[in-house]
């Protein structure tokens, strides 16, 4: 990677300017020396500090008791404090602190952090209460001012590992790479960088403790995480404000958390949105659409949507539809509601530069003075998908609210979701693959002073804008339907506007694991509705590949089958009836789990935590460098083989606790006295002899087995097989019991739990209260379980009228259950194979439990 050539101001006071000559040239290059050698002055503010450091500014405030801002900028003031990112309102919330001073640093503390800032030299240093280091300025230049941008250096302990910064391609521990923020069109290789999404966010975790750090700068941005320095990371931007928050655990989750409250969540999606989805580069003519469409009904392939590609459109203008191949686009639609399909078409952002032929997004955007310009204020016109094209200036609001209106036709045709493709942007004839960074932009937004920025501050934001332009477009359309939209390109804080995936990846077995490691850092990265394109886009998949990536696509948030152009087909009967039969059961898995993920996907919206975590997110003593394995939610374990193109044993890395298989509800076996592979790895002292610890189990899972797991202590609510998310659910809710038993002559074992969330799954009801949550507890203690349902809260009846409690584990068919309080006994069914217990129950709304002993 090649960053701009360095200045260096070794901290921040004295403005020194010095000359140089350029020998030959004869020109005189002015380069201000800056350097900051300690504290000048200083001022407790009732929230934080504010430091004078020479001819530099410093202010430090807490937003909250775990949350800390730092604004660092060369002149006597801050720049204006506004941003794409943090929302506004929490940019206004703070605590108070206590002030520190002393001879060797001013600084304060909130009721968890101390902030303090040595005096000489000046050096940032965040700590918890016990004086654990959090996030510590390097020792030497830690803040450097360059050619109008800055970078600043960390010390780096030695075990400290990185996440984040969204979809990064190399490995899942950040530590050892270094990565640049520059949103790009480029396909999806293993170190491939950058790629299409910037999120300055990564989480450092060491000895147990985690912190996030979000720098919230949308120019040109780049993380180091020690591959320049063994005992310092860095980051810098080429441009733009040195404004960065702090966000402090100590757990992992916390982190998740403050960075959503930072930078805010998912919506809600529609439910059909987590159905299975087929799409692929291009169903054109509308009979290819519709021959998919009646084979995923008639093979049984439950299913929710189907995607039209670019060759759709009237010659790839956005907004079109071609009236050749696509004669009856309305009737098309329809016929595909009639079949529970919701539509999603590609709309991308570039508009064709074609004037006079009345092609309604250019005559509207022209007159509404809507596109991008060039230095010299001209229309600027880049060559994309449809040749000569002009590009929305989405910074402005008024811009957004037109394009938001160009989808009113497709909104009136029924078409239920958009994808906003191409918005790096893209440009096919553009320096690097995009426009020249001094085009022009105008902010024209409540929040920001009104003014005109270049391409190199608004680039990184401008699938971001478009996102948010197509989803408040939208939301205006349709008030009271949730709006489905997919982007590829986006910055921090996207994430409240829908839904990603990973782009352009390929159709082979090292890209299938890739995807996971960037799954899992988008979900820490705040960014949860997420998928990538399973089979792989480019090249065509191997019928086993095909069949691997929809068993673990079924335990991603979204589940797109999507490949390019002339590749083979991908579709989920390529290949034949015996594979075919494989990915159905997975697809119908998923659909079977669907009031488990549709839990997950409001819990994701209330609280930011991902759907798909990685082990150390719900484990934080362990495991944080487990990158295969990924929890879906906070039961199910996911184990896929590491290398599934190698048809060798692996064994799993199983969390601390007991697991069941999901698949057939025995209990996880591993060697005893040894919980994780992990574990094991660390305890071996050099030298030592592996032969004194047990063989590791090893696993050999066929093609046709994804191994999971369930976590004992919880509870799985599953529902009957429907082949859309249209479709009302035949019968009781499910509720997967996983008792944590206790050992032999313990007391009972933990308590354990699970929820339900349930709504219309498509309007906004759910906010004024129409909605069903509940919690579930359960109990094992000797051969007996306790099974509590919580007092059912929000006003959305039910599908069911019954619920089947099944409680793994359970020794024999001997067994007596009742409802407390009464004395009837209910029927039970016993599952030799799996060990399960089935015991039907009437629906249980509220605050009633359910006993069963042996
Ligand atoms: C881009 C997208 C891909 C899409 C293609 C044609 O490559 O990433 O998903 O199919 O463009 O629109």
């Amino acid at each position: 990677m090649k960053y701009p050539t360095q200045f260096r101001f070794p901290a921040l006071v004295s403005l020194v300017i010095v000359l140089t000559a350029f020998a030959g040239l004869k020109v005189l290059a002015a380069t201000p020396r800056l350097t900051v050698e300690e504290v000048t002055a200083s001022k407790p503010l009732r929230d934080g500090i504010d430091i004078q450091a020479g001819a530099a500014t410093i202010r430090i405030t807490a937003l909250r008791e775990d949350i800390v801002r730092v604004r660092i900028a060369q002149g006597g003031t801050l720049p204006e404090d506004a941003s794409w990112a943090v929302l506004p309102e929490r940019r206004e919330q703070s605590v108070d602190v206590k002030p520190l001073e002393d001879v060797g640093f001013v600084g304060f503390k909130t009721a968890v952090l101390e902030v303090r800032v040595e005096r000489s030299p000046l050096r940032l240093l965040v700590r918890d209460l016990n004086g654990n280091h959090i996030c510590n300025d390097a020792l030497d230049n830690p803040t450097e001012f360059r050619n109008g941008g800055f970078e600043v250096h960390k010390q780096m302990p030695t075990d400290e590992r990185f996440y984040g910064l969204g979809d990064k391609t190399g490995s899942f521990d950040r530590r050892g790479q270094a990565y640049e923020l520059w949103n790009r069109d480029h396909g999806v290789e293993d170190t491939a960088d950058p790629l299409y999404k910037s999120i300055p966010f990564f989480m450092g975790v060491t000895g147990g403790r985690s912190y996030g750090l979000f720098l919230d700068n949308t120019f040109r941005t780049w993380f180091d995480f020690g591959k320049q320095s063994r005992d310092s990371f860095s980051f810098g931007a080429e441009g733009g404000p040195l404004n960065y928050y702090v966000i402090y655990g100590p757990t992992p989750k916390q982190v998740v958390e403050g960075y959503a409250y930072l930078t805010g969540t998912p919506p809600m999606p529609p439910m059909w949105a987590l159905g299975f989805q087929q799409s692929r580069y291009s169903y054109t003519p509308e009979s290819m659409l519709r021959v998919v469409a009646d084979k995923l009904r008639s093979d049984r392939i439950p299913a929710d949507a189907v995607y039209l590609d670019i060759d759709y459109q009237f010659r790839n203008r956005p907004f079109t539809v071609d009236p050749v191949n696509f004669p009856g686009f309305p009737g098309l639609v329809a016929d595909l509601k009639k079949e529970h399909l919701h539509l999603v078409t590609i709309t991308d952002l570039h508009v064709a530069h074609v004037a006079g032929e009345g092609y309604m997004p250019y005559e509207t955007g022209h007159a509404g003075d809507h596109f991008v310009k060039k230095a010299d204020g001209s229309e600027y016109v880049g060559i994309v998908w449809p040749g000569p094209a002009v590009f929305p200036d989405f910074t402005r609001a008024e811009t957004r609210k037109w394009w938001g209106g160009l989808y009113a036709e497709f909104v009136k045709d029924g078409v239920s979701g958009f994808w906003n493709d191409m918005n790096e942007p893209s440009v096919f004839d553009g320096p690097g693959m995009t426009m020249p960074l001094d085009n022009i932009h105008r902010i024209e937004e409540p929040g920001f002073a009104p003014r005109t920025a270049t391409h190199a501050e608004i680039h990184n934001i401008v699938g971001m804008q478009n996102e948010r332009a197509t989803f408040e477009g939208l939301l205006k359309l349709r008030p009271d339907e949730r709006p489905f939209v997919l982007t590829r390109a986006t910055y921090a804080g996207g994430q409240r506007f829908g839904f990603t995936w990973t782009g352009d990846n390929a159709s082979t077995w090292s890209q299938l694991r890739l995807g996971t490691q960037m799954l899992l850092n988008l979900g820490l990265s705040g960014i949860s509705m997420v998928g990538d394109d399973i089979g792989g886009f480019g090249g065509s998949a191997a019928p086993d590949l095909l069949t691997r990536w929809i068993e673990i696509g079924a335990f991603n948030p979204m589940y797109r089958d999507h490949s390019t152009i002339g590749s083979m087909p991908q579709e989920v009967w390529a290949h034949g009836p015996e594979q075919e039969a494989i990915r159905r059961r997975y697809i119908e898995t998923r659909y079977r789990l669907l009031p488990y993920i549709y839990t997950l996907a409001e819990e994701a919206h209330r609280t930011g935590l991902p759907m798909v975590r990685p082990l150390f997110l719900e484990f934080p003593n362990d495991f944080d460098g487990v990158d295969t394995e990924f929890m879906f939610g906070a039961n199910l374990l996911v184990a896929p083989p590491p290398y599934g193109e190698m048809p060798e044993g692996y064994s799993v890395a199983y969390p601390e606790g007991e697991w069941y298989d999901f698949w057939t509800g025995a209990k996880a076996v591993r060697s005893p006295g040894q919980p994780s592979i992990v574990e094991v790895s660390n305890t071996i002292a050099a030298g030592e002899s592996l032969s004194k610890f047990p063989p590791p189990v090893v696993i050999h899972p066929g093609l046709d087995t994804l191994p999971v797991y369930v976590r004992a202590g919880s509870v799985v609510p599953m529902q009957p097989l429907v082949q859309s998310t249209d479709e009302t659910p035949q019968g009781p809710l499910e509720l997967r019991v996983y008792p944590d038993w206790p050992d032999k002559g313990a007391r009972a074992g933990r308590n354990c739990g699970g929820s339900l969330y349930l709504d219309d799954g498509h309007t906004f009801k759910f906010e004024r209260g129409e909605y069903l949550r509940q919690a579930f507890t359960c109990q094992a203690q000797g051969r007996e379980v306790t099974v509590g349902f919580g007092a059912r809260t929000g006003s959305y009846a039910p599908w069911w009228k019954m619920m089947e409690v099944v409680v793994y584990g359970w020794p024999s068919a001997q067994a007596v259950a009742q409802i407390t309080g009464t004395t009837d006994s209910l029927k039970t069914s016993y599952d030799e194979a799996a060990h399960a217990l089935h015991i039907m129950v009437p629906d249980l709304a509220g605050k009633q439990e359910l006993r069963v002993r042996e």
